[in-house]
């Protein structure tokens, strides 16, 4: 038997390796290390697979896919979690799983694993992906069946030569990538804790940001975001400058406690600069450019997409349902958007639009004034004749 591996570098996936051939009889254990942008070293993480006893390590760069095709459909959705949670951990999730299938089928294996435990999202969205993209193909999850605590993973380890972590590892659970990072476990599973300082690498502490505010502006073409100050940026240029930016100011920072797929609520701290503020500018150049009713019907749309990206939905009949209905509406979200960076805030100070609908003329309390005054009467009479009609009937 043949297996394509989820491979991280950490003690878990390594122990994965020697687990898949000793207890369940694979025969070759293919390890896959996606480079999302999480700034590991690669070539080391290439090294440790095979030295754990992968016959064949490959690392692939999906950092220009993972943003244009994952994050860009997400910002043109508005995609918060809950309202809050910017998914970065989430989008990763069903691109690491196409790769997966790629591979395996490019190799000829039978089956696909990945490390996750029994608890967490991860597992479902793997899990629900690899099935989505390809129904023959097994999945083998071996750290949700083995029931070893930590200490013991590391002493299995250790038989095979995967060496115990250096340095204390991190009492945290961590993801990261290019959209953000999120931190679990340790002392934050206290929900009455705050969160200390040593958790955060892109956003800085609001006490070391600097006191003025710096302005920038973004500008969208149908939804996408290509400028940053003017100037077109590729994608990841794009993230990787906003990432810097904003969390120069302590913008995108988030803890909240959020339910799990799996049933539990846990608490989970965020920092994801670029998702929080190209979300906020996009929503806000959208409130210039579509209709009330659109932007309206648009914001359920979200609500939906952000549950069924969390969900592990990413290659589902809905999602692409979902997306049509929102491609559509992108074609005239495109425009610029000032924003003012200050204090861990994104305040959007200002937006234009080739396409916009503001009309000055309706707008205006000034003279230039072309709305009909008098026109409104008539409407309230009508648009109220519901609610007189019910009040005579139950106040008398
Ligand atoms: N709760 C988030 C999610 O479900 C983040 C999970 C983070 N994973 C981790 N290994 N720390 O998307
Ligand atoms: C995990 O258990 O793999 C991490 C947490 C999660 O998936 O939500």
């Amino acid at each position: 038997k043949k297996v394509v591996l989820a491979y991280s570098g950490g003690v878990d996936t390594s122990v994965c390796i020697p687990y898949l051939k000793h207890e369940w009889g694979v025969e070759e254990v293919i390890t896959l290390a996606a480079d999302l942008g999480q700034g590991d070293e690669l070539e080391a993480v290439k090294e440790k697979a095979l030295k754990s006893g992968a016959s064949e390590s490959l690392v692939v760069d999906v950092k220009d896919t993972f943003i244009k095709d994952y994050a860009f459909s997400a910002i043109q959705a508005n995609a918060l979690y809950e309202n809050r949670y910017p998914l970065a951990t989430a989008l990763a999730r069903p691109l690491i799983a196409k790769a997966l299938v790629e591979t395996a089928q490019k190799y000829g294996a039978d089956a696909i694993a990945h490390g996750c435990t029994g608890k967490g999202n991860d597992q479902v969205r793997f899990d629900v992906a690899c099935a989505a993209l390809n129904p023959n193909l097994k999945i083998l999850a071996p750290a949700r069946e083995w029931g070893m605590s930590r200490e013991e993973t590391i002493a299995y380890g250790e038989r095979f030569g995967i060496p115990a972590p250096v340095k204390k590892s991190s009492p945290y659970s961590i993801d990261k990538n290019l959209l953000g990072r999120s931190i679990e476990a340790g002392v934050l599973e206290d929900p009455t804790f705050e969160p200390p300082e040593e958790i955060y690498e892109m956003t800085k502490a609001i006490a070391d940001t600097p006191n003025e505010p710096e302005y920038i502006e973004i500008g969208f073409t149908k939804g996408i975001p290509t400028n940053l100050n003017g100037e077109h940026k590729n994608p990841i240029e794009l993230i990787e400058q906003l990432n810097h930016l904003a969390g120069n100011h302590g913008v995108g920072r988030i803890d909240m406690i959020e339910n799990r797929l799996v049933g539990i609520k846990s608490r989970e701290i965020y920092e994801s600069p670029a998702m929080v503020v190209l979300i906020q500018a996009h929503r806000d150049l959208e409130s210039l450019t579509l209709t009330a009713d659109v932007t309206h019907y648009k914001r359920g749309i979200e609500e939906t997409y952000s549950q069924l990206i969390y969900n592990g939905l990413w290659y589902s009949p809905l999602k692409a349902a979902l997306d049509a209905f929102i491609q559509k509406t992108q074609e005239r979200v495109s425009g610029t958007v000032r924003v003012k960076l200050l204090k861990g805030n994104a305040t959007i100070v200002g937006r234009r639009s080739e396409n916009s609908l503001y009309t000055p003329d309706l707008a205006t309390y000034g003279a230039e004034d072309q709305f009909d005054h008098k026109a409104a009467e008539g409407f309230i009479y009508i648009w109220g004749l519901p609610t007189r009609i019910w009040a005579q009937q139950t106040r008398g």
